[in-house]
């Protein structure tokens, strides 16, 4: 048996091993918990040869990157590019509903965004090291399991930076498992809000809009969500609930606003508490909080005129709409 305290010791340790007195690291990061305890714990071994990317892809949530940037650089020291990829994304996602469509297309395009600033940190100097926050489930599961992870895990998939550019990998968590990875954060000083963060897929409000995404209906997307959020954490329920998000759907439906009738997009709201998420139960709201999300959403939200309930449970239904 070993203590967390320990296994920082050994795991730093090992890193300045590996990397030596020069050695450089690169690594994506998205503002979820594992990235960010890899990244803390790589500006602990190696300072700022390490190098954290954080592509923005147009699909994030609202305020995302300047958030991961104030957080990742100013609070925790981590030596951070933010890339604004939007526009690339966006206009490759032009008119695409496929969702696996969306997922390639968006893997991909991380790729070569990546390369593309890896390459600019060579101007510098080589760069031998990928980090990668790869969790042990993630290592058991690559070996075993041939389920829809194989596509979930299609982000992340970085074959190709390894053999063009001759990266090696080096991933520090890869004994540990998800709570574990929360108290390694903590340890390192990593907020409570980040460490019990729910989880956010790599193709982010991609899979979350129905229909095409386009600037103007991630725009939707985004508020609706941000409200959705606010008031889960101000009903003090956000460590309950496993993943709560909404979801905006490609239909419209008529409604009155004075005397005048609309015909706008709905929203769907997503809540679901589970152990893996292989299997998960719809949440059950207090009547009152999904009411003040519903009228915060109709009234502040342009494009919007109708709320609805997602009481699916996994299965058959799964977490995301697509
Ligand atoms: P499903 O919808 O398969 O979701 O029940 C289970 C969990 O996986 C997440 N998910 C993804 N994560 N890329 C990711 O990084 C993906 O393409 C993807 N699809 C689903 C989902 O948010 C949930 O936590």
């Amino acid at each position: 048996s070993w203590t967390m305290e320990e296994f920082i010791g050994k795991e730093i340790a090992r890193i300045r091993a590996l990397c030596g007195d020069t050695g450089r690291v690169i690594g994506a990061v998205s503002g979820g918990v594992d990235s960010t305890v890899a990244a803390k714990l790589m500006h602990e071994a190696i300072g700022d040869r390490f190098h954290a990317i954080m592509v923005d892809n147009g699909v994030l949530r609202m305020d995302e990157g300047a958030q991961v940037l104030k957080m990742l650089r100013e609070d925790l020291g981590v030596n951070l590019t933010v890339v604004d990829a939007s526009d690339l994304f966006l206009g490759r996602l032009e008119g695409i509903e496929d969702p696996e469509q969306k997922r390639k297309i968006i893997g991909n395009t991380f790729i070569n965004v990546f390369e593309d600033e890896a390459h600019k940190l060579e101007k510098d100097g080589k760069v031998e090291w990928l980090l990668q926050g790869t969790l042990y489930p993630d290592v058991i599961e690559s070996i075993s399991f041939k389920g829809p992870s194989a596509t979930i895990k299609t982000h992340h998939n970085v074959g190709g930076l390894l053999a063009d550019m001759k990266l090696k990998l080096i991933e520090p968590l890869r004994e540990l498992f998800k709570d574990e990875v929360r108290a390694l954060g903590r340890l390192l000083g990593i907020p409570h809000h980040l460490v019990q963060r729910h989880p956010f897929p790599g193709p982010g409000l991609a899979i979350r809009i129905l229909g095409p995404v386009t600037r103007a209906q991630v725009a939707i997307l985004q508020h609706a969500d941000k409200i959705y959020l606010e008031e889960i954490h101000a009903a003090g329920i956000y460590d309950q609930i496993s993943q709560a998000f909404a979801v905006l759907l490609p239909v419209r439906a008529v409604g009155v606003q004075g005397d005048a009738r609309t015909y706008e997009q709905v929203i769907a709201l997503r809540a679901v508490q589970s152990e893996d998420f292989m299997t998960a139960d719809w949440y059950v709201f207090e009547p009152k909080v999904l009411r003040k999300i519903s009228s915060r959403i109709t009234n502040e939200v342009e494009g919007i005129n109708r709320v609805v309930y997602d009481v699916s449970s996994k299965p058959p239904a799964t977490v995301e709409w697509l």
